[in-house]
């Protein structure tokens, strides 16, 4: 009888899941432009202290058995360390990003240079303007899109047609919040965390309708981009002040793994930011 009760809570209980993550070191990671509010030329940068945080971020999945696969970062790039913006990886099908901003567009590139090393199968460029996993992000077998800052509606259409899956466009209206990924956070079961004021009003219905059960973030959570993370059915890696959303997502059964990101925030970027995940690979 008892082993048949601790069966049944292990059913119900949350599972991580090995995952395959790609990243891009911050070698050479610094702020001399600005393409969101968190950018400050005039500030200065401690790249030293943003690679220490960085290999930590690493080190953290690698400790939860999760593979992390390194791209090498190029001079002159410096935003090349926000991985999660290089493409999209699902299942048997890529696509490698198209940058929005100048100062960003030869990433597309050479992000799809090394995708094309790594083997990826139906590897193709973005025709339109998208940002990848910054705005795509797969919850259940759907993907939600952002648009509004970066990528294009027209690039909803296209990823939905390469990928074969239905996507949910959704309308970011806060520019401290440009990235779809700075405000949602795909947890496990399908479900979400998100940020409601920085969306407009007819993409917070369909997250409603959507969502029931999905987390509501506080204003605090989202300006320490506390969203910003990456579920693996169970441990939530997302910046460590992030405490209120820390304490929701602990009494909803996860567990939550702070990391510190002080100096890739100042660049408009956190943990999700970083991390390019391989679905299903
Ligand atoms: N400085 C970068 C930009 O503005 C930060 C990108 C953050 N990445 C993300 N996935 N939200 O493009």
């Amino acid at each position: 009888m008892t082993s048949v009760a601790t069966r049944q809570v292990e059913t119900a209980a949350r599972r991580s899941s090995p995952r395959r993550f790609v990243m891009c070191r911050p070698d050479f990671f610094e702020v001399t432009y600005s393409i969101n509010p968190w950018m400050n030329p005039a500030e200065s940068v401690d790249r030293d202290l943003a690679i220490e945080q960085w290999e930590t971020l690493r080190a953290t999945y690698q400790e939860y058995g999760h593979t992390v696969e390194v791209v090498p970062g190029i001079p002159g790039l410096p935003d090349m360390v926000f991985a999660a913006n290089s493409g999209l990886i699902v299942g048997d099908r890529a696509m490698s990003a198209r940058f929005t901003h100048p100062e960003r567009a030869a990433e597309g590139p050479a992000y799809h240079r090394w995708f094309a090393r790594a083997g990826l199968p139906n590897l193709v460029a973005a025709a339109e303007l998208n940002e990848g996993e910054g705005d795509f992000l797969l919850v259940g077998d759907r993907l939600l899109a952002g648009m509004g800052f970066r990528s294009s509606r027209a690039a909803h259409a296209e990823v939905s047609r390469h990928f074969g899956l239905p996507v949910v466009s959704l309308e970011l209206v806060d520019p401290r919040f440009y990235h779809l990924d700075t405000v949602l956070l795909p947890l496990d079961g399908g479900t979400i965390a998100y940020y409601p004021p920085a969306f407009s009003p007819a993409a917070r219905a369909i997250l409603t309708e959507l969502y029931p059960g999905a987390v509501v973030a506080t204003d605090a959570d989202a300006a320490v981009l506390g969203l910003n993370g990456v579920c693996d059915g169970i441990n939530v890696f997302l910046s460590r002040h992030a405490t209120e959303l820390s304490d929701v997502l602990r009494a909803r059964g996860y567990h939550p793994v702070g990391i510190e990101m002080s100096e890739l925030i100042k660049a408009g970027g956190a943990v999700k930011c970083c991390t390019l995940e391989i679905h299903g690979g």
